[in-house]
């Protein structure tokens, strides 16, 4: 987008001795106050420079801007020098760009060359993907996308918890009380089942905690048998996970799970060894990290087996490795601050001098407020259920409201799955929450319903207008910007040109909640918009003029739907 910070600065910088065009540009400000114009200017910094008091710098300055259209007035105002765009150039100047770059306009090529990794999801095999994982995988799923839009090679890893011994636990329990049938229909609720029964037997047995032990042993040297069923009950699990990922329209580049490192873990307890890194306690090994502040980490067990710490560590360098990325992200709930920062420190302690570039993004929890979905006890709430409702819920209120689509199914997918995931994406990451399905569905509030429904109103005022203004309004013949300058379009263009800058802002922080409060901005600016004036008019040129704002507002909301992985239907 046209930056007209740039342009400002490129204006000031023959009226100020001694500072370049970049230097004035990181100083221009934009006031909080509206009412104190787009851009300010302060002089203070000047002031030693030029030996000249502030308020005498700015209102030289303010005299000396010459006008050629960009600004409706230039004022000095104390230290400051106050720039007033002109609403007519900007509105035009904007409608004009995401006119011609179309959905590509909030793409960037700041990413070329570097290669960022995206690791979300990342369920445990025979465990259930419950409510608490859906935020990792949304979460992840739109910090991909979002450095995807900004140009960056992107890696999206699945890192199953397939691995360690628990699954000689399971191994042993499918052994005692399984059934191949039971697996194959439900292969989680099933599995978790052999899981739990596990748990309450070897409570009246403890030799069963040895056998488990023993089957895993035997798993970890690569015995046929219990390779094969280990490798039966990831393909299960996986096949149950896929379902949930394609009802939410998620895809990876690698399932690289646990179980992947279990190879690559001897060369990294040679390097901790060769460091002197390793302690002996007890028969297993640790990595002393008081001097740090944190607790030992635990690599392995006296048994000789693998940790999950152990095969963090091997992934990271495998993946530096395989994939010399720029950035690492993990995409893990915040209860694992410590886990991370642990091994993050052992990277470091390695010699390795891209730890810095490994980075945690932790979120909160969250808990459920609907009685019947709560999690009673042993109940677990999954994920695949809570989608299905969604969209069962959204069916009813779409039926009851009489929304218009053709195809009611289709509709009730988008938006029920889009409600869940933007409620997910709503908050600040890191807050706690608390799943409210009154909130999550509501078309009125600030949800996902009500941004998709912004942008099928924007659909249909196209449809209204029909295929020949329309196709003007996209090709900007007999655009008008002067007839699209009101408050509230004005205030609507503003929020369009911000979006480039509010996607760098959400990938600087990896917190996509700041695309979804700027769309739901958008969205109600354009309700503004929509409500204090008439777009479809007898009058060509304004309908055509507020044509060409509503493409343009249509196309930011399903930019950054999209960027939240979420859908815009065209009609609900
Ligand atoms: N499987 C783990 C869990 O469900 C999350 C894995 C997080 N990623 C990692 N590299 N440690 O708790």
């Amino acid at each position: 987008m046209t930056s007209y910070k740039k342009s400002i600065a490129e204006i000031l910088a023959p009226l100020i001795d001694g500072l370049t065009a970049e230097e004035i540009e990181q100083m221009i400000e934009i006031p909080a106050d509206e009412k104190m114009g787009d851009y300010a200017f302060p002089c203070f910094r000047l002031a030693k420079i030029l030996r000249k008091a502030p308020p005498l710098i700015a209102a030289d300055i303010a005299a000396g801007v010459p006008n050629d259209g960009l600004f409706e007035k230039v004022e000095n105002v104390n230290a400051y020098v106050n720039f007033y765009l002109s609403r007519e150039r900007f509105v035009g100047d904007i409608v004009k760009e995401v006119g011609e770059k179309k959905e590509n306009f909030t793409k960037s090529n700041k990413g070329e060359g570097k290669t960022v990794i995206v690791e979300f999801s990342s369920p445990n095999i025979a465990k259930p993907f419950h409510i608490g994982h859906i935020r990792s995988t949304v979460i992840g799923n739109s910090i991909y996308k979002i450095f995807d839009e900004l140009g960056y090679n992107t890696v999206r890893i699945n890192h199953l918890g397939d691995y360690g011994t628990q699954f000689g636990k399971m191994i042993s329990a499918y052994r005692r009380w399984g059934n191949r049938e039971d697996v194959e229909k439900e292969p989680i609720k099933t599995l978790l089942s052999y899981y739990t029964k596990f748990h309450e037997e070897a409570e009246k047995d403890p030799s069963l905690e040895q056998e488990a032990r023993d089957i895993f042993a035997r798993l970890e040297k690569g015995e046929p048998e219990e390779t094969e069923l280990w490798q039966w009950f990831r393909d299960e699990s996986l096949k149950e996970f896929t379902r949930v990922y394609k009802m939410l329209g998620i895809e990876f580049d690698s399932y690289a799970g646990e179980s992947f490192y279990s190879d690559k873990m001897p060369r990294i307890l040679d390097e901790l060894k060769e460091k002197g890194l390793l302690q002996e306690s007890q028969g297993a090994q640790i990595v002393d990290l008081e001097k740090y502040g944190m607790p030992p980490a635990l690599v392995t067990k006296s048994d000789g087996s693998t940790l999950y710490i152990t095969r963090d560590i091997a992934a990271a360098v495998y993946r530096k490795e395989h994939y010399d990325f720029y950035k690492n992200i993990y995409v893990v709930a915040s209860q694992q601050n410590l886990h991370f920062q642990q091994w993050f420190k052992i990277v470091e302690l390695l010699g390795y001098d891209w730890a810095g570039d490994c980075v945690h993004v932790p979120f909160g929890m969250v808990s459920l407020k609907d009685g019947v979905m709560s999690t009673r006890k042993g109940r677990v709430v999954f994920l695949e259920d809570v989608l299905n409702r969604a969209v069962e819920k959204t069916r009813e209120i779409i039926e009851e409201k009489g929304v218009a689509t053709d195809n009611i199914d289709e509709t009730a997918a988008q938006v029920g799955i889009g409600a869940v995931m933007f409620n997910e994406l709503s908050n600040n990451r890191i807050k706690d929450y608390v799943f409210d399905w009154d909130k999550v569905l509501n078309f009125e509030g600030e949800t996902g319903p009500y941004v998709q429904y912004t942008h099928a109103r924007a659909c249909s005022l196209m449809r209204k207008a029909g295929e020949e203004l329309t196709a003007k309004a996209e090709k900007l013949e007999g655009f008008d910007a002067s007839l699209i300058c009101s408050d509230s379009a004005y205030e609507l263009a503003k929020l369009i040109y911000r979006m480039p800058e509010v996607i760098q802002e959400a990938a600087d922080k990896y917190e996509p909640s700041v695309i979804t409060r700027h769309i739901i901005d958008i969205a109600q600016a354009f309700n503004r918009f929509y409500q204090s004036e008439r777009i479809v008019t007898d009058d060509e040129a304004a309908t055509v003029s507020r044509l060409a704002l509503v493409i343009c507002t249509k196309t930011a909301i399903s930019n950054g739907l999209a960027l939240l992985g979420i859908q815009a239907p065209e009609r609900m």
